[in-house]
């Protein structure tokens, strides 16, 4: 049985102190049994906090993005290292944001991945493709570009999350219907056991993320290949966030 995970992208999002009213609202609200289901991916100004808040229970969290390098002249840039020492569990890479209006390229990603792992911590990688991509017919083709530095490195010991986001249903409230999501999954799963064999292919879990919502998850969730999601804009009140965990279990 491959883990579901429920991953919060708050981007560039809260302060310290709404992180904090954040967290004590959402433990009130879930149970534990089911608090090792999450990961949280605060600005890396609120990690401090969430390492706090999230100490005595079975939450994950992480940082939205890493430097590939653990220390050194990189003004503004944060290290995996220090991340990993603080004790991050998890590291988001490859989210079509950073790729798109920070021009990270699929070798940057490739690099990121590798410092993220290497230092300990499990990358939750993010591919996707354009509308423009999409509407010429070539979306598994720019997944398996996005994939390929990355599958070619990697072991069956080495734990990693994956995300599919198409880009054009980020942040828009066009959410891939399940059909469409699955058909994709199922795509890059068969890809992964081409490149890298059962071992890896049979336990990823391959997470949708783009306008996720308490309305939609359900029928996205029933799908076989998919393992979970990652949630943008409707992670950021406690109660919307519980209801897609809540609402994917019925
Ligand atoms: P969204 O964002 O849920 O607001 O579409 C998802 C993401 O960018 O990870």
């Amino acid at each position: 049985m491959r883990k579901k995970y429920f991953a919060a992208n708050w981007k560039m999002n809260k302060n310290p102190d709404e992180s904090k009213e954040y967290f004590s609202e959402f433990l009130k609200g879930i149970k534990s049994e089911i608090e090792s289901d999450f990961i949280f991916f605060p600005p890396t100004i609120n990690l401090m906090v969430t390492a706090n808040e999230l100490k005595s229970t079975q939450i994950s969290w992480g940082a939205q993005n890493i430097y590939y390098k653990s220390s050194g002249a990189f003004t503004g840039e944060l290290s995996p290292q220090v991340l990993s020492k603080v004790g991050a569990d998890f590291c988001l890479v490859g989210h079509s944001e950073r790729r798109t209006l920070f021009y990270e390229t699929n070798e940057d990603v490739y690099l990121k991945f590798k410092a993220i792992q290497s230092c300990g911590m499990t990358p939750l990688l993010c591919i996707g493709e354009s509308l423009t991509e999409k509407d010429s017919g070539t979306t598994i083709d720019v997944l398996k570009n996005q994939l390929n530095l990355i599958l070619e490195s990697l072991n069956n010991k080495m734990d990693w999350v994956l995300a599919y986001e198409p880009v054009w249903a980020i942040g828009t409230g066009k959410v891939a219907s399940p059909e469409e999501a699955e058909e994709v999954h199922r795509a890059i799963r068969s890809y992964v056991l081409e490149v890298c064999g059962s071992s890896v292919a049979d336990s990823l879990s391959i997470l949708y993320g783009g306008s996720v919502k308490s309305k939609n998850c359900k029928e996205l969730f029933r799908k076989p290949n998919i393992d979970g999601f990652l949630v943008g804009g409707a992670s950021l009140i406690p109660q919307d966030f519980i209801e897609i965990h809540e609402k994917s279990f019925t």
